[in-house]
Order: C-alpha cells, then structure tokens, then sequence
C-alpha cells in the first residue's frame, strides 16, 4: 500500500491585516487606562496585526496621568484649554487642528470630558469614537456611573460609539454589560465597568480599523 502523503497541520484562518496601518489619535482628560489599554494590545501584537496605531494624544488639560502615560510611550502630545481660546467655537476649531495635524483615521475620546462642537464634527464625524461608562441611551453626560447606581438600575456597563452632535446620542458600535451589587459605590462600580469598557474599546477599535466599517443611519456594519 502506498505511503499516505503526510498530513499537514490544520488550515488556521490567517488574522485578517489592515491593507494599512490605520492612524489612531486618543483624546484623554484624566488618568488614561483606555488609552493604556489600547497602547498594551498594540504593543503586544504589533500595530500590523492589530491594524493601527496611536499616532498622538491629546488633552483639554495639563498634568494629568493620560499624558503622562503617551509621553511614557515616546507619542506626541498636545493640549488645547477652552480657557485659552476666546470662545467655545474657537477651541473647537484649535483642537481640530491640532488633531487634523497627525492626519488620523480614527479619533478616539478616551475618557474625554469636553463635548466637541460643529467644527470638530465636520472634519472627523463618522470617525470619532467615544466611550461611555453606562448603557446608552441610558445615562448619557458627564456622570453615568452616578446616574446609574443613583436610578437604582441593576445593570450598567459600557457604551463605545460614534460621536454625533448631541451628547453620547451617536450609533452605537458595541456594548458590554457589568451587575450593580448592592455594596457598589461609585467608584467601585466605575472601576468593574472599566475593566470591561478597556477590553470592549481595544476590540472594536481594532475591529473598525483592519475590517472597515459603514454607518447606516443608527446601525454601524462592521465588514
Ligand atoms: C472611562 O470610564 C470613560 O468611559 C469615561 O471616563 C473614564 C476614563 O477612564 N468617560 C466619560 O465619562 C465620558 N462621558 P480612563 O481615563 O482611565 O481611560
């Protein structure tokens, strides 16, 4: 009987590459462990396989732990304060300079706290995603975990979107869920939702960025 051929070693479906490696500027307010998680997985896998990498970050304040984290990892930096413009408008338009020049693919508000205006929406909407620690469209603003634990609500977890022009109002990419214990204050809360919300945020920025996507009306297809 003839020898059979040796058998070779199961098909492994290659990951798919990002024919580019897309442009990621994160926009951080405060201590920046989003930021650091996506700066983790880049490093780790390499920014080919995770399809992207951070090109700069940027803040609406100084001395804060997300920039010192970027400056940690050799990124540029920029900040742009609303108290050094001479109105709302204009440090929109500063920030989305300061943006525009790193040329990024996606905008990423990690833990941002400043709503961006018209300015900013025209150059970067349906490319700039925010997240949000509650499940939207329940508590959206400045304190969803506070909102949520206030309301009672049982459960609450993370919302990653794309930013529109009203406040956490944009379609939703994705959404993880975390249980509200009866022993939860704020910050313990805030912390399980964030160790979801980091794990959450690195999959689908990795996801939009090597498969594509498209936003039909309040759905977002990611190919
Ligand atoms: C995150 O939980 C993010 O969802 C929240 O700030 C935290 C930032 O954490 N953003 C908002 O509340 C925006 N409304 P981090 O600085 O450690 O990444």
């Amino acid at each position: 009987m003839k020898n059979a051929p040796p058998r070779k070693g199961p098909t492994v479906a290659a990951k798919p590459v990002a024919e580019r490696v897309k442009r990621l500027v994160v926009l951080v307010s405060g201590s920046g462990t989003n930021l650091q998680a996506l700066l983790d997985e880049i490093a780790a896998v390499g920014p080919e396989a995770y399809g992207a990498e951070v090109v700069a970050v940027g803040a609406d304040r100084e001395n804060i732990e997300g920039l010192a984290r970027a400056e940690r990892a050799g990124l540029p930096t920029f900040v742009r304060k609303v108290k050094d413009h001479g109105s709302r408008e204009e440090w929109d338009a500063a920030l989305a300079d300061a943006v525009s020049a790193h040329e990024p693919d996606l905008v990423i508000s990690a833990g941002f706290m400043k709503i961006v205006g018209k300015e900013f929406l025209a150059r970067f909407g349906g490319r700039f995603v925010n997240t949000h620690p509650a499940l939207l469209p329940s508590f959206p603003g400045a304190h969803g975990v506070r909102d949520a634990l206030a309301y009672g609500a049982r459960v609450t977890g993370c919302t990653v979107h794309f930013v529109d022009d009203g406040v956490d109002t944009g379609p939703i990419i994705a959404q993880g869920v975390v249980e509200i214990r009866d022993e939860d204050d704020e910050s313990a809360l805030h912390e399980r939702i964030k160790e979801v919300e980091r794990r959450l945020l690195v999959e689908v920025v990795g996801r939009l960025a090597r498969n594509g996507y498209r936003i039909e009306g309040r759905k977002v297809v990611i190919q």
